[in-house]
C-alpha cells in the first residue's frame, strides 16, 4: 500500500467536496424560484441570510439576475474541478496499487520454494497476478470511491428532502430497499454468467494458446481441420454466452428503468398535487425533483457496486494464497558463508536417506553412499529410479525431513547452510534445460553479467557448441527463440553445460544432461570436461552407461534404492561373478546397466 494511501484519502475527500458542490445547485434554484421569481422569503440558514440581506436582499437579485447565472456557472465549474481532481488522485492510488500488488506478487513468487512452484499450476498462478490483480484495481479505481459518494449522496439527498417535504421524502426513502435489493438479485446474477463467460473465455486462448506453441505436432499430424473445428465449437458457445448475458443485462436495465420510472411518476404526480393545495413551493418541487433524480442513480449503481465487492473480495482471497505462502527461509543459526566454502573442499554423504514427494508414496527408500571430494562419481538408473530427487535434495529444492536422515557436505548438515550460499556452490544442468529469450551470451553468461566474452566463449568451447554458435548469422548474440526453438535439443543442453561451466562450482552435476547428444560429441564433451574440471567434484547422472565411463565409482539405483555400488571394473567383476550374463565390454558399452542386470 505503499505511496498510495494518500492519495487515496486525497480522493475521498475530493468526491466528498464534488457531492457537497453538486447537492448546492438545487438549494440555489429552489431560492431563486421562490424568493427572487416569485414573493416568498429566502429559506437559509441566518449567516447565509445576512449576506443576502447586506446585499440588498430579493430586490438586488431581481435588477441583477445575472448574479445567480454566475453563481451557478461557477458551482458547476468548481463542480467540474473536483471531479477532475477526484478521478486524477484515485486513478493514481489504484495504479499505484496496482503497481504494488504486481511488485509485491512478482517478489513473494520468487522466493517461494521449488516444491511450491511444482505443486501450482503455471497457468493458475499468472492468472492470479493478472486478472485478479486487475480486477482489484477495477474495484478501486472505479467502485471504492463511487461507494463513498454513493452514501455522501444519498445521505444529502435524504437530508434536504426531508429538510423540505417529510411525506414525498420517504416515498423516496422506501424505494431505496426496493431498488438496491433489485439490483444487487441480478447482479449476482450477471455476475456468474461474467464468470462462465471468463472461463470459457480461458478455454478459448487456451486451445489457441496449445495450437500455437504446439504447432509443430499440429502439422506434423495434420490436425488442423480437427483443431479448426474444435476452436469453432468453442467459439460459437462462447458467443451464445455472451449473447444470453447481454440479453439478461437488457432486461434488467429494461425493469430497473421502469421501476425508476414508476417513482418518480409517484413523486411527480403527488408533488403537483401538494404544489397545488399549496403545502409545497415550486421552487422545493423543482428542488426536490433534482434530489430525487440524483438519488436515483447512485441506488442503481449501489446493487452493483455491493456484487463487485464480493467479486474483488474472492479475488483478493486469491492474492493472498500466493501472499500467505511460506518463503525459503534459512535457519536462525545457519553457518557463515566461509564455514559453507570450507565445507566444500569435503566429501559429500547421504546418510540414510528417504524420501517422497507427497509423503505417501516412497521415491528414495534408506540411500546411503559417499561421494569424495574432487572425485568424479556417476550415478545410473533407468528413468524414474530417483536419480534426479537425489539432486533436487542436494540442492535444496525440496528440504529433507529432519527424520528421513541427513546429506551432508564437509560434515556440515546442508540444512544448516544458508540456501543460497549452497545452491551458488552445485551448478547443476538439467536434462530439460531451460533458456531465457535472450542473447545467447546472456544466457551463458548469466551468472555474472560483466563476463567477458572470451570466458564465455571457453565455455562454449568445453561444451563444443561454440562451432554450432559462430555459424548463427548473429553469433553469439542470437536471440534464443520462444521456448529456445531456434536450437536443437542438443544445443540447448551444450549451451546449458557452458552455462553452468561459467559458474565455477565446486560441485557440479549433469543431470541426464547429454542424453539428447549424439555418442560422439558425447565423448568429445567429456574429454574437454575432464580436462578443465579440475578439482571440483563432478556427479554424472545417466541412464547410458557410456556417458559414465570416466566416474571413478558408479552408484546404480533402481526403485529408490541402491542396488550396486563400485567402479566400472566393480561392476563388470560382480556381473561376471553371478554370471547370469556373458557380457562383452562392448555391450557393457552400448546397453544401459539395468537391462544388463535384468532387473
Ligand atoms: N515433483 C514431483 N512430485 C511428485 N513426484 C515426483 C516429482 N518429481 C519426480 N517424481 C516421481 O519420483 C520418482 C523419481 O523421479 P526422478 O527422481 O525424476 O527419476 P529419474 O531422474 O531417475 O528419472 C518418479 O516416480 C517420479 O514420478
Ligand atoms: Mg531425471
Amino acid at each position: 500500500m505503499k505511496g498510495c494511501t494518500r492519495f487515496f484519502i486525497l480522493s475521498i475527500i475530493m468526491s466528498f467536496v464534488n457531492t457537497l458542490l453538486e447537492m448546492l445547485i438545487p438549494q440555489i434554484i429552489r431560492q431563486f424560484v421562490d424568493a427572487v421569481i416569485g414573493q416568498a422569503p429566502f429559506n437559509v440558514p441566518p449567516f447565509v441570510l445576512s449576506w443576502l440581506e447586506s446585499l440588498g436582499g430579493a430586490a438586488y437579485f431581481r435588477s441583477h439576475m445575472w448574479l445567480v447565472a454566475l453563481l451557478i456557472g461557477s458551482l458547476a465549474l468548481l463542480v467540474g474541478i473536483a471531479f477532475y481532481a477526484t478521478n486524477q488522485t484515485n486513478s493514481i492510488a489504484a495504479e499505484k496499487l496496482h503497481q504494488n500488488i504486481r511488485e509485491e506478487l512478482f517478489a513473494h513468487i520468487q522466493k517461494l520454494p521449488f516444491a511450491w512452484h511444482m505443486k501450482n499450476k503455471t497457468g493458475d498462478i499468472i492468472q492470479r497476478c493478472t486478472s485478479d490483480a486487475e480486477r482489484v484495481r477495477i474495484f478501486v479505481a472505479e467502485q471504492m470511491v463511487s461507494v463513498v459518494r454513493i452514501v455522501i449522496m444519498m445521505g444529502l439527498s435524504l437530508f434536504f428532502m426531508f429538510s423540505m417535504d417529510k411525506r414525498l421524502a420517504l416515498i423516496a426513502a422506501c424505494s431505496i430497499p426496493v431498488i438496491v435489493g433489485y439490483s444487487m438479485f441480478f447482479h449476482s446474477r450477471i455476475g456468474s454468467s461474467f464468470e462462465k463467460c471468463d472461463q470459457n473465455e480461458g478455454i478459448l486462448s487456451t486451445i489457441a494458446q496449445e495450437n500455437l506453441t504446439g504447432v509443430r505436432v499440429v502439422r506434423a499430424f495434420g490436425r488442423e481441420e480437427f483443431e479448426r473445428k474444435r476452436f469453432e465449437k468453442q467459439n460459437v458457445y462462447y458467443t451464445g454466452l455472451w449473447v444470453s448475458l447481454m440479453r439478461l443485462m437488457a432486461i434488467f436495465w429494461g425493469i430497473g428503468d421502469f421501476i425508476s420510472g414508476l417513482q418518480i411518476m409517484l413523486i411527480l404526480v403527488l408533488g403537483s398535487i401538494y404544489c397545488v393545495n399549496g403545502s409545497l413551493s415550486a421552487g422545493e418541487f423543482i428542488a426536490f425533483l433534482s434530489y430525487n433524480s440524483m438519488l436515483i442513480w447512485p441506488v442503481r449503481q449501489l446493487g452493483r457496486v455491493i456484487s463487485e465487492m464480493s467479486k474483488a473480495g474472492i479475488s483478493i482471497d486469491r492474492i493472498m494464497y500466493i501472499m500467505n505462502s511460506p518463503v525459503e527461509e534459512d535457519k536462525k543459526d545457519a553457518v557463515s558463508e566461509e564455514e559453507t566454502d570450507r565445507a566444500f573442499s569435503g566429501d559429500i554423504v547421504f546418510d540414510h536417506v528417504s524420501f517422497g514427494y507427497d509423503g505417501s508414496v516412497p521415491v528414495l527408500e534408506d540411500v546411503s553412499f559417499t561421494i569424495p571430494a574432487g572425485t568424479t562419481f556417476g550415478i545410473l538408473g533407468s528413468t524414474g529410479s530417483g536419480k534426479s530427487t537425489l539432486m533436487h535434495l542436494l540442492d535444496r529444492l525440496y528440504d529433507l525431513p529432519e527424520e528421513n536422515g541427513k546429506i551432508t557436505i564437509g560434515g556440515i548438515d546442508i540444512r544448516d547452510m544458508k540456501v543460497q550460499d549452497l545452491r551458488r556452490r552445485i551448478g547443476m544442468v538439467l536434462q530439460e534445460p531451460f533458456l531465457f529469450s535472450r542473447t545467447i551470451s546472456e544466457n551463458i553468461g548469466i551468472t555474472d553479467r560483466n563476463m567477458s566474452m572470451e570466458e564465455i566463449r571457453n565455455a562454449a568451447k568445453i561444451a563444443c557448441v561454440d562451432d554450432a554458435i559462430t555459424e548463427f548469422k548473429n553469433g553469439y548474440d542470437t536471440v534464443v527463440g520462444e521456448r529456445g526453438v531456434t536450437l536443437s535439443g542438443g544445443q540447448k543442453q551444450r549451451a546449458a553445460i557452458a552455462r553452468m561451466l561459467t559458474q565455477k562450482a565446486p560441485v557440479m552435476v549433469f543431470d541426464d544432461s547429454l542424453s539428447a547428444v549424439d555418442a560422439e560429441t558425447d565423448a568429445k564433451i567429456r574429454h574437454a570436461l575432464s580436462q578443465s574440471l579440475g578439482d571440483s567434484t563432478v556427479i554424472l547422472i545417466s541412464h547410458r552407461v557410456t556417458t559414465l565411463m570416466q566416474a571413478s565409482c558408479i552408484l546404480v539405483l533402481d526403485k529408490g534404492r541402491i542396488v550396486e555400488m563400485g567402479s566400472h571394473q566393480d561392476l563388470l567383476a560382480r556381473m561376471a561373478y553371478t554370471a547370469r550374463f556373458t557380457i562383452s565390454s562392448r555391450v557393457w558399452r552400448r546397453k544401459p546397466v539395468k537391462e544388463l542386470f535384468n532387473i
